[in-house]
């Protein structure tokens, strides 16, 4: 039997790895849960395998704008609150790739939909029960930057950048949004460490397979992984920002959460937005 009432969770990313094992644990807390990912057949293979009314999927490709703005509207009129937005979708990209935006595709998916999906879902996080975000990305690593002189990498690219950026950019995400969103949602920053999930997503195979292998021997379990996200969504941390590496928490004073900064990002993509 539950031990709560059910939540809604929404989970970006939620039908692969991390993501997927968090749709299946809340679902079986008895959540209603929406997953979204760009890929269909993956999704309807997800539908049919849970085979669970209070399962729904959304395709959409997240690094979109657009595609985004229209998964926010159908989750608003599924939906008069949601409890949880849980923040995964990724995906690494050797060679750097603009979106139909004009945009660096890493920036667009990894970083850009989550402030998309969080600025834009405030009002129905607002009026759920206990409301808490939770952006799976590297927080407490302090490798890469924002690159202010040229963000959407276009005259130095390369995949480590890309990633380590948009990290960054989702650790200021969390800043921003603890300080400007003026909302009841908790936001919890949070790395996993290195786990058994999203070597499938690369598209080189010999990369592929190399990180098989590391994560055979290195790797954690993605159960363990997610274990403090499901438990999260039943007791949202009372702070408005927490950042958890690994189980450990990061002060708030690492410079890679720098209010400064992160109010420069809010600036950099609320302009990009309206010039778009
Ligand atoms: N795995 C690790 O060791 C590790 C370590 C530290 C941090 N993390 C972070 O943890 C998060 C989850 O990682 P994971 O390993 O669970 O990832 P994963 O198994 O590769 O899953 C990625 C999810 O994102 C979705 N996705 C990819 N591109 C998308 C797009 N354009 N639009 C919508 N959805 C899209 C995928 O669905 P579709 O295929 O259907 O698009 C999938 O559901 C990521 O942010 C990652 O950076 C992972």
């Amino acid at each position: 039997m539950p031990d709560q009432s059910p939540k809604t969770v929404i989970i970006s990313g939620g039908t692969d790895g991390m993501g997927r094992a968090t749709a299946l644990e809340r679902l079986a807390k008895g959540d209603h849960v929406t997953v979204i990912g760009s890929n269909a057949a993956k999704g309807r293979a997800l539908l049919d395998q849970v085979a669970h009314a209070n399962l729904r999927f959304l395709q959409a490709d997240l690094s979109s704008i657009a595609e985004t703005e229209r998964v926010v509207a159908r989750i608003g009129e599924q939906h008069d609150a949601i409890d949880a937005l849980a923040l995964f979708a990724n995906r690494v990209s050797p060679k750097r790739k603009e979106t139909a935006d004009g945009l660096e595709s890493t920036f667009a998916l990894y970083y850009l939909s989550r402030y998309l999906l969080s600025f834009r879902l405030r009002p129905l996080l607002d009026a759920g029960s206990d409301p808490v975000i939770i952006n799976v990305a590297g927080v407490g690593n302090t490798a890469g930057r924002i690159h202010w002189d040229d963000p959407q990498l276009r005259r130095r690219y390369g995949q480590v950048r890309a990633q380590l950026q948009a990290g960054r950019a989702n650790d200021l995400l969390g800043v921003m949004f603890a300080r400007q969103a003026g909302s009841r949602a908790r936001y919890v920053l949070y790395h996993p460490g290195f786990t058994r999930s999203g070597a499938n997503s690369h598209p080189n195979s010999l990369v592929r397979g190399s990180i098989d292998l590391l994560a055979k021997v290195f790797a954690r379990e993605v159960s363990e992984a997610v274990r403090p996200i499901v438990q999260w969504i039943d007791h949202p941390p009372a702070d408005a920002l927490s950042a958890i590496d690994r189980g450990r928490r990061v002060e708030e004073s690492l410079k890679t959460l720098d209010p400064d900064a992160a109010g420069r990002l809010a600036a950099y993509t609320e302009t990009l937005l309206r010039n778009r």
